[in-house]
């Protein structure tokens, strides 16, 4: 199995609830480690942009606006399969179908505010972590 980096995102509703660390636990406990981590505020146009492939979907001016809502933290998890594995801890996209002991299941809302986001291949991994993190930010254990 590969040591993957995967873009993790825990959204505005989580941070808002004071969920931050009960939810890096969560990664930590399964083994996943945090490479780097920052809190910050998404403008507008970092929103558009980081969801650019979605801009034709009805929802996307309300996702975006989500995402503006407050404070985002944004971390790179890393680790073997780290990608699927931080999938497989947040459950499906909306909390009502996710399975028991999942992120979403027990943190969000609905599918408008499901708590985390998480990179759903290699892929968006490498544009995901690029798009919020430089080199000297992600601190690899796997260097
Ligand atoms: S996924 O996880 O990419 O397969 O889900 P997808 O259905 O393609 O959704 C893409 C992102 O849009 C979010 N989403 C929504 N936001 C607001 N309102 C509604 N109805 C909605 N449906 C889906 C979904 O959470 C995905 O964002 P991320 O940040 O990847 O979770």
């Amino acid at each position: 199995m590969a040591v993957e980096q995967t873009l993790s995102i825990i959204k505005p509703d989580s941070v808002g609830d004071n969920n931050i660390g009960a939810i890096i636990a969560r990664f930590e406990e399964a083994g996943l480690r945090l490479a780097a981590l920052k809190m910050i505020q998404l403008t507008k146009a970092q929103a558009e942009g980081f969801y650019a492939e979605h801009k034709e979907r009805p929802f996307f001016p309300s996702l975006v606006e989500f995402m503006t809502s407050g404070p985002v933290c944004v971390q790179v998890l890393e680790g073997e399969n780290a990608i699927v594995r931080n999938r497989d801890l947040m459950g499906a996209t909306n909390p009502e179908e996710a399975a028991e002991g999942t992120i979403r299941r027990d943190f969000a809302t609905a599918v408008s505010a499901n708590a985390v986001h998480g990179s759903d291949s290699a892929e968006s991994a490498k544009r995901e972590v690029a798009y919020f993190f430089s080199a000297d930010e992600i601190h690899t254990r796997w260097a």
